[in-house]
């Protein structure tokens, strides 16, 4: 496969930066195709850690050019501070794609104080109304000084903030300058790629459950992570993409507000807070941990077209004394197997388990199949068999060589 999609499949923070790395040795472009900063993707290389908001997590791989998509809203003051530590990477941005201003995060964080969405307060959701609204600003306005302060206060104006764009504009003049030649038709880029054979990774921020369309509305992102945000918003025909690595983590997680039916209340979500290292990269916030939720998976591979799976985290579940799935849900007496609609049936819904062996060892180290242990195996044989999608990593380290291959997705024969 030439064009491949890596997707997180639950409410974000998957592994999908890890995954994204592993694939980025034989990828030429990385395409972040929605959100904004707040995404955090952390990537470790050799013995530095890299946080990563906005930037596609390929950009430590002097070789790959990373592109921020049309359909991603952007705050200058992040790429310009992440950019930084990688002077030799190959940065291009579209030049129509949505500008996060400072009064977006005003807005978020004043929307918050009676929505409770539990957002990153980045600005991400008022930004992306504006660009529905049709008066938000593209990267495009950058292009002219006075066209952007004026358009920049006309917006301020309108949601009756104060901002001063020129002081704004004058802050980042210098950036802005230099970025204006990496502003490019992300659409057309794409398609002169293709046509030279290039190779493609779509990488996704958040995940399927906190898409706008196909989420738990509405304690979601206000883009749309699945794969079918990616034609549209990159402005690529769908059947040019060829594969989708769908990224669940061997449990779930979740930060912010809404229904979690497999939330776990006990001692356990602690230990595994603590030992997975579960809080938000960009907010630092705890997140909520629970089992994992076939329901929810198998409504993500579907409306994501998923063809391969990557497991994280596998090795955490040997803190588990049994594993539990969750194979259906109970809504008012009756079983479903699929993810209510409406928000208030989804917080009512109650998981009904099925309870496999666990594993005690430590598996980190493993680098073969073969070796890990038969419970390990079960696991992810029963997590293929139920989302019918084929299993080609199985990740049990935050490092890169913490990644067991079972297929190479770019050698994969899909064209
Ligand atoms: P927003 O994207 O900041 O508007 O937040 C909307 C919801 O998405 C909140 O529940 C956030 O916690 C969640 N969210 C946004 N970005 C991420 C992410 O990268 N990982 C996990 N959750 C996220």
């Amino acid at each position: 496969m030439k064009r491949i999609a890596i997707v997180g499949l639950q409410w974000g923070d998957e592994g999908k930066g890890k995954m994204t790395d592993v694939l980025a040795k034989e990828a030429d472009l990385i395409v972040r195709y929605q959100g904004g900063d707040n995404a955090g993707h952390t990537v470790k290389f050799e013995s530095y850690t890299y946080d990563l908001h906005i930037l596609p997590s390929g950009v430590i791989h002097p070789h790959v050019i990373s592109i921020l998509g049309p359909g991603m809203v952007i705050n200058l003051e992040t790429l310009f501070n992440e950019k930084k530590p990688f002077p030799d990477a190959t940065i291009k941005v579209s030049n129509r794609a949505h500008l996060i201003l400072p009064f977006h995060k005003i807005l978020d964080a004043k929307k918050e104080e009676t929505q409770h969405i539990g957002t990153t307060k980045k600005g991400i959701g008022p930004s992306y109304s504006d660009k529905i609204n049709r008066q938000g600003l593209r990267v495009s306005s950058l292009l002219n000084k006075e066209r952007f302060i004026t358009e920049a206060n006309a917006l301020a104006a309108l949601h009756e903030i104060e901002f001063d764009a020129t002081a704004y504009y004058n802050q980042f003049e210098k950036e802005i300058l230099a970025l204006i030649p990496h502003m490019i038709d992300v659409s057309k880029y794409l398609d002169d790629a293709i046509k030279e054979h290039k190779t493609v990774l779509f990488e996704g921020a958040q995940g399927v459950m906190l898409d706008i369309a196909h989420g738990t509305y509405p304690y979601v992102t206000s883009s749309s992570p699945s794969v079918s945000g990616i034609p549209s918003q990159v402005g690529m025909a769908p059947w040019l993409l060829q594969g989708a690595l769908g990224i669940i983590k061997a449990y779930s997680t979740r930060v912010g507000e809404g229904p979690f039916p497999t939330e776990i209340h006990t001692e356990l979500a602690h230990q595994i807070r603590e030992v997975a290292h579960e809080y938000g990269v960009t907010t630092g916030r705890p997140r909520r941990i629970g089992y994992l939720d076939l329901i929810s998976l198998k409504h993500a591979v579907r409306v994501s077209g998923i063809t391969h799976i990557a497991i994280t985290l596998l090795d955490v579940m040997s803190e588990m004394d049994a594993i539990k799935v969750c194979t259906a849900y109970e809504l008012d007496g009756h079983i479903i197997d699929e993810v209510p609609a409406h928000i208030d049936d989804l917080s009512r819904v109650k998981p009904i388990y099925d309870t496999l062996p666990s594993f005690k060892e430590d598996i980190s180290q493993i680098t073969n199949y073969h070796d890990l242990p038969e419970a390990a195996k079960a696991y992810v044989t029963y997590i293929e068999n139920a989302l019918q999608a084929k299993i080609a990593y199985v990740s049990v380290g935050p490092k890169r060589e913490q990644t067991i291959q079972l297929e190479n997705m770019w050698e994969v024969s899909r064209d």
